[in-house]
Protein backbone atom coordinates (compact mmCIF):
# COMPACT_ATOMS: atom_id res chain seq x y z
CA UNK A 1 0.00 0.00 0.00
CA UNK A 2 2.65 2.12 0.91
CA UNK A 3 4.81 1.39 -2.08
CA UNK A 4 1.80 2.14 -4.29
CA UNK A 5 1.15 5.46 -3.05
CA UNK A 6 5.41 6.07 -3.30
CA UNK A 7 4.61 5.40 -6.83
CA UNK A 8 1.86 7.47 -7.40
CA UNK A 9 3.53 10.34 -5.74
CA UNK A 10 6.46 9.74 -7.74
CA UNK A 11 4.18 9.53 -11.04
CA UNK A 12 2.83 12.93 -10.14
CA UNK A 13 5.61 14.62 -9.30
CA UNK A 14 7.05 13.28 -13.01
CA UNK A 15 3.94 14.18 -14.28
CA UNK A 16 3.86 18.01 -13.14
CA UNK A 17 7.50 18.83 -13.72
CA UNK A 18 7.16 17.97 -17.72
CA UNK A 19 3.99 20.43 -17.33
CA UNK A 20 6.06 22.87 -15.94
CA UNK A 21 9.56 21.74 -18.75
CA UNK A 22 6.40 21.91 -21.66
CA UNK A 23 5.21 25.11 -20.63
CA UNK A 24 9.17 27.07 -19.86
CA UNK A 25 10.14 25.35 -23.86
CA UNK A 26 6.98 26.19 -25.32
CA UNK A 27 8.72 26.91 -28.90
CA UNK A 28 7.46 30.30 -30.04
CA UNK A 29 5.24 30.55 -33.41
CA UNK A 30 7.43 31.72 -36.25
CA UNK A 31 5.24 31.28 -38.55
CA UNK A 32 7.14 29.56 -41.16
CA UNK A 33 10.60 27.39 -41.07
CA UNK A 34 11.82 29.16 -44.39
CA UNK A 35 14.87 31.89 -44.63
CA UNK A 36 13.13 34.87 -45.08
CA UNK A 37 13.59 38.58 -44.85
CA UNK A 38 11.20 41.05 -43.38
CA UNK A 39 10.78 45.00 -43.37
CA UNK A 40 9.75 46.74 -40.67
CA UNK A 41 9.36 50.06 -40.10
CA UNK A 42 10.17 51.64 -36.32
CA UNK A 43 9.96 53.97 -34.21
CA UNK A 44 8.96 57.04 -35.59
CA UNK A 45 9.93 59.68 -32.99
CA UNK A 46 13.28 57.74 -33.99
CA UNK A 47 14.92 58.21 -29.88
CA UNK A 48 15.04 54.72 -28.92
CA UNK A 49 16.32 52.82 -31.76
CA UNK A 50 18.31 50.62 -29.21
CA UNK A 51 14.80 49.50 -28.06
CA UNK A 52 13.86 48.83 -31.71
CA UNK A 53 17.19 47.00 -32.21
CA UNK A 54 17.17 44.51 -29.24
CA UNK A 55 13.75 44.04 -30.18
CA UNK A 56 14.27 42.33 -33.04
CA UNK A 57 17.66 41.29 -31.87
CA UNK A 58 15.62 38.70 -29.43
CA UNK A 59 13.27 37.79 -31.49
CA UNK A 60 15.74 36.88 -34.20
CA UNK A 61 17.17 34.62 -31.52
CA UNK A 62 13.98 32.62 -31.56
CA UNK A 63 13.41 32.49 -34.74
CA UNK A 64 17.02 32.84 -36.66
CA UNK A 65 15.49 31.67 -39.96
CA UNK A 66 13.55 35.36 -40.11
CA UNK A 67 15.59 38.43 -40.62
CA UNK A 68 14.11 41.33 -39.64
CA UNK A 69 15.62 44.71 -41.42
CA UNK A 70 14.52 47.98 -39.07
CA UNK A 71 13.45 51.04 -41.28
CA UNK A 72 13.66 53.99 -39.58
CA UNK A 73 10.39 56.07 -40.51
CA UNK A 74 9.47 59.82 -40.68
CA UNK A 75 10.07 61.62 -37.18
CA UNK A 76 6.60 63.56 -38.41
CA UNK A 77 3.44 61.00 -37.94
CA UNK A 78 1.85 63.29 -40.79
CA UNK A 79 4.51 62.20 -42.96
CA UNK A 80 4.54 58.88 -41.89
CA UNK A 81 1.04 58.37 -43.22
CA UNK A 82 1.59 59.84 -46.05
CA UNK A 83 4.07 57.22 -46.58
CA UNK A 84 2.14 54.51 -45.28
CA UNK A 85 -0.61 55.28 -47.85
CA UNK A 86 1.08 55.77 -50.83
CA UNK A 87 3.04 52.52 -50.40
CA UNK A 88 -0.40 50.87 -49.88
CA UNK A 89 -2.55 52.50 -52.89
CA UNK A 90 0.53 50.99 -55.04
CA UNK A 91 -0.35 47.48 -53.04
CA UNK A 92 4.13 47.71 -52.27
CA UNK A 93 5.33 44.55 -50.67
CA UNK A 94 8.00 46.59 -49.08
CA UNK A 95 6.30 46.95 -45.61
CA UNK A 96 5.84 44.06 -43.79
CA UNK A 97 5.59 45.16 -40.59
CA UNK A 98 4.63 48.77 -39.69
CA UNK A 99 3.99 51.36 -36.79
CA UNK A 100 0.31 51.81 -36.35
CA UNK A 101 -0.28 55.04 -34.61
CA UNK A 102 -3.07 54.67 -31.86
CA UNK A 103 -5.42 57.20 -34.15
CA UNK A 104 -4.85 54.74 -37.71
CA UNK A 105 -6.66 51.49 -37.14
CA UNK A 106 -9.58 53.31 -38.82
CA UNK A 107 -7.49 54.96 -41.74
CA UNK A 108 -5.75 52.17 -42.89
CA UNK A 109 -7.59 48.80 -41.88
CA UNK A 110 -8.18 48.26 -45.27
CA UNK A 111 -4.41 47.80 -45.78
CA UNK A 112 -3.94 45.39 -42.75
CA UNK A 113 -4.29 41.85 -42.34
CA UNK A 114 -6.91 40.78 -39.48
CA UNK A 115 -4.72 39.45 -36.53
CA UNK A 116 -7.31 38.04 -34.67
CA UNK A 117 -6.93 34.05 -36.12
CA UNK A 118 -3.27 34.62 -36.23
CA UNK A 119 -2.25 35.58 -31.91
CA UNK A 120 -2.90 33.47 -29.90
CA UNK A 121 -6.21 34.18 -27.93
CA UNK A 122 -4.16 34.70 -24.31
CA UNK A 123 -2.00 37.37 -26.37
CA UNK A 124 -4.67 39.21 -26.92
CA UNK A 125 -6.30 38.73 -23.65
CA UNK A 126 -3.37 39.65 -22.10
CA UNK A 127 -4.00 43.88 -23.42
CA UNK A 128 -5.83 46.26 -22.33
CA UNK A 129 -9.53 45.82 -23.69
CA UNK A 130 -10.08 49.34 -24.55
CA UNK A 131 -6.72 48.64 -26.97
CA UNK A 132 -7.95 46.07 -28.54
CA UNK A 133 -11.66 47.27 -29.24
CA UNK A 134 -9.31 50.40 -30.57
CA UNK A 135 -7.68 48.38 -33.01
CA UNK A 136 -10.95 46.09 -33.78
CA UNK A 137 -12.27 47.83 -37.35
CA UNK A 138 -15.58 45.75 -38.51
CA UNK A 139 -14.22 42.75 -36.90
CA UNK A 140 -10.93 42.41 -37.85
CA UNK A 141 -8.11 42.93 -34.89
CA UNK A 142 -6.24 44.87 -37.32
CA UNK A 143 -2.95 45.71 -35.19
CA UNK A 144 -1.44 45.09 -31.53
CA UNK A 145 -1.08 46.92 -28.84
CA UNK A 146 2.77 47.98 -27.98
CA UNK A 147 2.63 51.09 -25.68
CA UNK A 148 0.60 53.90 -24.36
CA UNK A 149 1.81 57.48 -24.77
CA UNK A 150 -0.31 60.44 -23.14
CA UNK A 151 0.39 64.12 -22.71
CA UNK A 152 2.40 65.33 -19.50
CA UNK A 153 3.84 68.04 -18.05
CA UNK A 154 7.80 67.92 -17.35
CA UNK A 155 8.99 70.56 -14.94
CA UNK A 156 12.67 71.52 -12.93
CA UNK A 157 12.05 70.48 -9.43
CA UNK A 158 15.32 72.41 -8.86
CA UNK A 159 14.20 75.82 -10.34
CA UNK A 160 11.00 75.08 -8.90
CA UNK A 161 12.36 75.20 -5.95
CA UNK A 162 15.14 77.95 -6.52
CA UNK A 163 12.01 80.58 -7.73
CA UNK A 164 10.02 79.41 -4.08
CA UNK A 165 7.12 77.34 -5.40
CA UNK A 166 6.38 74.06 -3.76
CA UNK A 167 3.90 72.59 -6.24
CA UNK A 168 4.04 72.31 -10.26
CA UNK A 169 1.05 74.55 -11.88
CA UNK A 170 -2.77 73.35 -11.74
CA UNK A 171 -3.70 75.49 -14.05
CA UNK A 172 -2.68 77.35 -17.24
CA UNK A 173 -2.58 80.88 -15.38
CA UNK A 174 0.16 79.47 -12.38
CA UNK A 175 1.74 77.78 -15.74
CA UNK A 176 2.43 81.36 -16.90
CA UNK A 177 2.96 82.86 -13.81
CA UNK A 178 5.76 80.16 -13.08
CA UNK A 179 7.34 80.32 -16.44
CA UNK A 180 7.73 83.92 -16.72
CA UNK A 181 9.64 84.55 -13.62
CA UNK A 182 11.69 81.71 -13.81
CA UNK A 183 12.49 82.39 -17.41
CA UNK A 184 12.77 86.63 -16.09
CA UNK A 185 15.50 84.74 -13.43
CA UNK A 186 17.50 82.87 -15.53
CA UNK A 187 18.10 85.42 -18.16
CA UNK A 188 18.85 87.64 -15.74
CA UNK A 189 21.54 85.71 -14.71
CA UNK A 190 22.73 85.26 -18.12
CA UNK A 191 20.73 82.68 -20.19
CA UNK A 192 19.84 83.97 -22.95
CA UNK A 193 18.26 80.97 -24.87
CA UNK A 194 16.00 80.32 -21.71
CA UNK A 195 12.50 79.36 -21.70
CA UNK A 196 9.44 78.70 -19.43
CA UNK A 197 7.56 76.09 -21.76
CA UNK A 198 8.21 74.28 -24.85
CA UNK A 199 5.48 72.19 -26.28
CA UNK A 200 4.81 70.49 -29.78
CA UNK A 201 3.37 73.83 -32.25
CA UNK A 202 4.17 72.50 -35.81
CA UNK A 203 0.93 72.32 -38.30
CA UNK A 204 0.98 68.39 -37.99
CA UNK A 205 -0.83 65.90 -35.50
CA UNK A 206 1.52 66.58 -32.71
CA UNK A 207 -0.44 69.69 -32.69
CA UNK A 208 -3.68 68.35 -32.95
CA UNK A 209 -2.91 66.73 -29.47
CA UNK A 210 -1.74 69.35 -27.82
CA UNK A 211 -4.73 71.69 -29.52
CA UNK A 212 -6.99 69.34 -28.04
CA UNK A 213 -5.48 69.51 -24.46
CA UNK A 214 -6.07 73.07 -24.71
CA UNK A 215 -9.45 72.82 -26.19
CA UNK A 216 -10.65 70.27 -23.31
CA UNK A 217 -9.35 71.79 -20.84
CA UNK A 218 -10.88 75.10 -21.66
CA UNK A 219 -14.18 73.92 -22.69
CA UNK A 220 -14.97 70.08 -21.15
CA UNK A 221 -15.56 68.71 -24.25
CA UNK A 222 -13.77 67.26 -27.36
CA UNK A 223 -13.28 69.19 -30.39
CA UNK A 224 -15.38 66.71 -32.29
CA UNK A 225 -17.52 64.32 -30.22
CA UNK A 226 -17.95 60.63 -30.30
CA UNK A 227 -22.19 61.49 -31.68
CA UNK A 228 -19.75 64.14 -34.93
CA UNK A 229 -21.05 67.14 -32.97
CA UNK A 230 -18.44 69.71 -34.22
CA UNK A 231 -17.32 72.07 -31.14
CA UNK A 232 -14.89 74.42 -32.34
CA UNK A 233 -16.39 77.88 -32.43
CA UNK A 234 -17.48 78.65 -29.38
CA UNK A 235 -16.39 81.31 -27.24
CA UNK A 236 -14.20 79.07 -24.99
CA UNK A 237 -12.37 77.38 -27.85
CA UNK A 238 -11.52 80.94 -29.29
CA UNK A 239 -9.90 82.01 -25.39
CA UNK A 240 -7.99 78.13 -25.50
CA UNK A 241 -6.05 79.30 -28.74
CA UNK A 242 -5.75 83.00 -28.26
CA UNK A 243 -4.27 81.81 -25.02
CA UNK A 244 -1.75 79.21 -26.33
CA UNK A 245 -0.62 82.15 -29.34
CA UNK A 246 -0.06 84.56 -26.06
CA UNK A 247 2.71 81.88 -25.52
CA UNK A 248 4.80 81.96 -28.50
CA UNK A 249 7.39 84.68 -27.84
CA UNK A 250 6.45 85.35 -24.75
CA UNK A 251 7.09 82.13 -22.33
CA UNK A 252 7.69 79.97 -25.24
CA UNK A 253 10.14 79.97 -28.35
CA UNK A 254 8.66 81.96 -31.58
CA UNK A 255 10.14 78.51 -33.19
CA UNK A 256 7.65 77.01 -31.25
CA UNK A 257 5.28 76.87 -33.72
CA UNK A 258 7.39 74.54 -35.81
CA UNK A 259 8.31 72.25 -32.89
CA UNK A 260 7.89 69.06 -32.68
CA UNK A 261 8.49 66.32 -29.90
CA UNK A 262 12.06 66.22 -30.88
CA UNK A 263 12.53 69.46 -30.99
CA UNK A 264 11.11 70.04 -27.43
CA UNK A 265 13.09 67.82 -26.00
CA UNK A 266 16.10 68.83 -27.18
CA UNK A 267 15.52 72.40 -25.57
CA UNK A 268 14.49 70.76 -22.71
CA UNK A 269 17.45 68.41 -22.15
CA UNK A 270 19.88 71.37 -22.55
CA UNK A 271 18.23 72.25 -19.16
CA UNK A 272 16.80 75.58 -21.17
CA UNK A 273 13.51 75.30 -20.32
CA UNK A 274 11.48 75.11 -17.06
CA UNK A 275 8.13 73.11 -18.19
CA UNK A 276 8.06 71.13 -21.27
CA UNK A 277 4.41 68.93 -23.00
CA UNK A 278 6.05 65.84 -23.90
CA UNK A 279 5.25 61.90 -23.87
CA UNK A 280 6.68 59.34 -21.58
CA UNK A 281 9.16 58.53 -23.84
CA UNK A 282 11.04 61.75 -22.85
CA UNK A 283 11.22 60.51 -19.33
CA UNK A 284 14.05 57.54 -19.22
CA UNK A 285 16.65 60.18 -21.63
CA UNK A 286 15.67 63.60 -18.89
CA UNK A 287 17.07 61.59 -15.73
CA UNK A 288 19.91 60.78 -18.29
CA UNK A 289 20.53 64.50 -19.03
CA UNK A 290 23.78 65.94 -17.51
CA UNK A 291 21.66 69.56 -17.54
CA UNK A 292 18.75 68.36 -16.07
CA UNK A 293 19.80 68.82 -12.60
CA UNK A 294 16.06 67.87 -10.83
CA UNK A 295 12.86 67.26 -12.34
CA UNK A 296 9.80 65.52 -12.56
CA UNK A 297 6.04 65.46 -14.34
CA UNK A 298 2.37 66.17 -13.83
CA UNK A 299 -0.78 66.31 -15.08
CA UNK A 300 -1.14 68.98 -18.00
CA UNK A 301 -2.52 72.02 -15.99
CA UNK A 302 -6.56 72.83 -15.84
CA UNK A 303 -8.31 75.53 -18.04
CA UNK A 304 -11.92 76.93 -17.50
CA UNK A 305 -13.23 74.02 -17.38
CA UNK A 306 -11.80 73.29 -14.04
CA UNK A 307 -9.83 69.90 -15.18
CA UNK A 308 -6.90 69.43 -17.06
CA UNK A 309 -6.93 67.10 -20.05
CA UNK A 310 -4.38 65.02 -21.31
CA UNK A 311 -4.21 63.06 -25.21
CA UNK A 312 -4.14 59.61 -25.78
CA UNK A 313 -1.14 58.41 -27.92
CA UNK A 314 0.73 55.33 -28.71
CA UNK A 315 2.10 53.01 -30.83
CA UNK A 316 0.74 49.48 -31.84
CA UNK A 317 1.88 47.21 -34.46
CA UNK A 318 -0.08 46.00 -37.88
CA UNK A 319 1.06 43.26 -40.70
CA UNK A 320 0.08 45.04 -44.31
CA UNK A 321 -1.68 43.33 -46.45
CA UNK A 322 0.56 42.61 -49.28
CA UNK A 323 3.66 41.60 -47.65
CA UNK A 324 5.10 38.59 -49.49
CA UNK A 325 5.73 37.46 -46.17
CA UNK A 326 2.36 37.79 -43.55
CA UNK A 327 3.64 34.71 -41.48
CA UNK A 328 7.00 36.01 -40.84
CA UNK A 329 5.29 39.42 -40.58
CA UNK A 330 2.82 38.58 -38.35
CA UNK A 331 5.30 36.15 -35.91
CA UNK A 332 7.18 39.13 -35.33
CA UNK A 333 4.20 41.44 -34.60
CA UNK A 334 3.11 38.95 -32.39
CA UNK A 335 6.65 38.45 -30.61
CA UNK A 336 6.73 42.20 -30.49
CA UNK A 337 3.80 43.12 -28.26
CA UNK A 338 4.00 39.98 -25.97
CA UNK A 339 4.55 40.43 -22.17
CA UNK A 340 7.62 39.56 -22.85
CA UNK A 341 9.06 42.09 -24.94
CA UNK A 342 6.45 44.27 -23.79
CA UNK A 343 8.50 44.44 -20.43
CA UNK A 344 11.78 45.02 -21.99
CA UNK A 345 10.21 47.57 -24.51
CA UNK A 346 8.61 49.88 -22.09
CA UNK A 347 11.31 50.12 -19.65
CA UNK A 348 13.18 51.28 -22.23
CA UNK A 349 11.26 53.16 -23.66
CA UNK A 350 9.75 54.79 -20.35
CA UNK A 351 6.09 54.07 -22.09
CA UNK A 352 3.37 52.64 -20.35
CA UNK A 353 2.68 48.50 -22.02
CA UNK A 354 -0.59 47.60 -23.21
CA UNK A 355 -0.57 44.34 -21.29
CA UNK A 356 -2.48 45.22 -18.11
CA UNK A 357 -0.53 42.46 -15.83
CA UNK A 358 3.02 44.29 -16.08
CA UNK A 359 1.51 47.23 -14.53
CA UNK A 360 2.14 45.02 -11.47
CA UNK A 361 5.21 44.82 -12.06
CA UNK A 362 8.26 46.15 -10.13
CA UNK A 363 10.42 47.09 -12.39
CA UNK A 364 8.01 48.82 -14.53
CA UNK A 365 6.38 50.74 -11.65
CA UNK A 366 9.91 51.68 -10.89
CA UNK A 367 11.05 52.93 -14.12
CA UNK A 368 7.70 54.97 -14.97
CA UNK A 369 6.49 55.69 -11.64
CA UNK A 370 3.32 57.90 -13.55
CA UNK A 371 1.72 55.14 -15.43
CA UNK A 372 -1.41 53.45 -14.82
CA UNK A 373 -3.85 50.92 -16.43
CA UNK A 374 -5.96 53.46 -16.01
CA UNK A 375 -4.31 55.73 -18.50
CA UNK A 376 -6.57 54.80 -21.38
CA UNK A 377 -10.09 55.60 -19.69
CA UNK A 378 -8.59 59.30 -17.87
CA UNK A 379 -7.03 60.18 -21.61
CA UNK A 380 -9.04 61.72 -24.18
CA UNK A 381 -8.75 60.29 -27.39
CA UNK A 382 -8.48 62.24 -30.77
CA UNK A 383 -11.67 61.73 -32.53
CA UNK A 384 -10.69 58.97 -34.66
CA UNK A 385 -13.15 56.30 -33.47
CA UNK A 386 -16.14 58.83 -35.07
CA UNK A 387 -13.73 59.59 -38.30
CA UNK A 388 -12.72 56.81 -39.42
CA UNK A 389 -10.58 56.75 -42.63
CA UNK A 390 -11.68 60.42 -42.78
CA UNK A 391 -8.99 61.08 -39.24
CA UNK A 392 -6.11 62.31 -41.30
CA UNK A 393 -8.27 64.54 -43.02
CA UNK A 394 -10.32 65.92 -40.18
CA UNK A 395 -6.89 66.55 -37.84
CA UNK A 396 -5.39 68.37 -40.90
CA UNK A 397 -7.77 70.93 -41.15
CA UNK A 398 -7.91 71.24 -37.32
CA UNK A 399 -4.00 71.49 -37.02
CA UNK A 400 -3.70 73.60 -40.06
CA UNK A 401 -7.15 76.04 -38.76
CA UNK A 402 -4.84 75.88 -35.05
CA UNK A 403 -1.23 76.67 -36.33
CA UNK A 404 -2.82 80.05 -38.18
CA UNK A 405 -3.84 81.19 -34.97
CA UNK A 406 -0.50 80.87 -33.45
CA UNK A 407 1.45 82.34 -35.86
CA UNK A 408 -1.02 85.07 -36.17
CA UNK A 409 -1.98 84.86 -39.59
CA UNK A 410 -5.27 84.40 -39.08
CA UNK A 411 -7.51 85.55 -36.18
CA UNK A 412 -8.94 82.83 -33.83
CA UNK A 413 -12.81 83.66 -34.13
CA UNK A 414 -12.22 83.63 -38.15
CA UNK A 415 -9.97 80.74 -38.24
CA UNK A 416 -12.54 78.66 -36.39
CA UNK A 417 -15.80 79.53 -38.25
CA UNK A 418 -13.79 78.59 -40.87
CA UNK A 419 -12.65 75.16 -39.52
CA UNK A 420 -16.34 74.90 -38.26
CA UNK A 421 -17.58 74.72 -41.75
CA UNK A 422 -14.63 72.69 -43.66
CA UNK A 423 -15.71 69.83 -40.43
CA UNK A 424 -19.38 70.14 -41.59
CA UNK A 425 -18.62 69.83 -45.57
CA UNK A 426 -16.17 67.01 -44.61
CA UNK A 427 -18.96 64.99 -43.04
CA UNK A 428 -21.98 66.34 -45.43
CA UNK A 429 -19.95 64.66 -48.50
C1 LIG B 1 3.28 60.36 -30.21
C2 LIG B 1 1.99 59.65 -29.88
C3 LIG B 1 1.12 59.51 -31.09
C4 LIG B 1 0.89 60.88 -31.69
C5 LIG B 1 2.21 61.54 -32.01
C6 LIG B 1 1.98 62.97 -32.49
O1 LIG B 1 4.09 59.58 -31.01
O2 LIG B 1 2.24 58.39 -29.30
O3 LIG B 1 -0.10 58.89 -30.79
O4 LIG B 1 0.07 60.83 -32.84
O5 LIG B 1 3.03 61.59 -30.88
O6 LIG B 1 3.16 63.57 -32.86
Amino acid sequence: MRKLALLMLVMLLTISTTVITAQDEMVFNCGTDEEVTINYFGDPVGSHPEAEQATIDRFMELCPNITVELNQSSASVTDLLAFYLTAFEAESSDLDVIRVDVIWPGQLADHLLDLSDIAPQEHIDAQLPALIENDTIDGRLVALPLRIGFGMLYYRTDLLEKYGYDAPPATWEELEEMATAIQDGERAEGNDEFWGYVWQGNSYEGLTTNALEWHVSETGDNFLTSEGDILVNTDAAVAAYERAASWVGTISPPGVVSYQEEDARAVWHSGNAAFMRNWPYAYVSSGESEDIPGFDVAPLPAGASGAGASALGGWHIGVSRYSENPEAAAAFAVYMTSVENQKHYSIDTSSPPAALELYDDPDIQESMPFASPDIVEITTARPSNFARDQYNAVSTLYFEAVHSILTGEEDADVALELLELDLMALFEE
